[in-house]
């Protein structure tokens, strides 16, 4: 039987993204994280999918590190982070796995405090806005790599 090697990819999401669907739907839509995660995993059955969140800073840089030198992939939504961490930024700065930024909600049409990123400079390229979907686009980037 034929062996595939499928690309190890890593969704990594930041602080109060666990409450989506609960959180602000009028902005984040009504879909749980989990729900979305197992359509995604469906859909790109080519990967191989991990999903991480945690509202903690040290552990997202924790994550990224674990994963930035020998995964194929890393999709990550720092959230509010985005915003504030210098922390986050060197960590996506210093790894060698490509990462994409992504946004759910389109921050350049939000308070200005979210236009600040630490992460884009440092990252693949970055898609916000299109909702969960942002998630999709960024794994299609990745799937279409193999
Ligand atoms: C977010 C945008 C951030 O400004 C915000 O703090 C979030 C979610 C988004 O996905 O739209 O928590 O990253």
């Amino acid at each position: 039987m034929k062996q595939y090697i499928f690309m190890k990819i890593i969704i990594i999401n930041g602080p109060n993204l666990n409450l989506l669907g609960k959180r602000e739907p009028e902005i984040y839509g009504k879909e749980s994280f989990g729900d979305y995660f197992v359509l995604l995993q469906k859909k790109f059955s080519n990967l191989e999918l991990e999903y991480f969140q945690s509202n903690i800073e040290g552990e997202i840089i924790e994550k990224i590190q674990q994963t930035g030198f020998n995964y194929d992939g890393i999709v990550l939504n720092a959230a509010a982070y985005t915003h504030t961490s210098v922390g986050i930024g060197d960590t996506v700065k210093a790894v060698t796995t490509p990462v994409i930024e992504v946004h759910i909600s389109n921050t350049f049409s939000r308070e200005s405090i979210r236009h600040q990123s630490y992460i884009s400079g440092h990252a693949r390229g970055v898609i916000l806005g299109f909702g969960l979907q942002s998630y999709d686009l960024a794994l299609s980037y990745f799937a279409n790599q193999q």
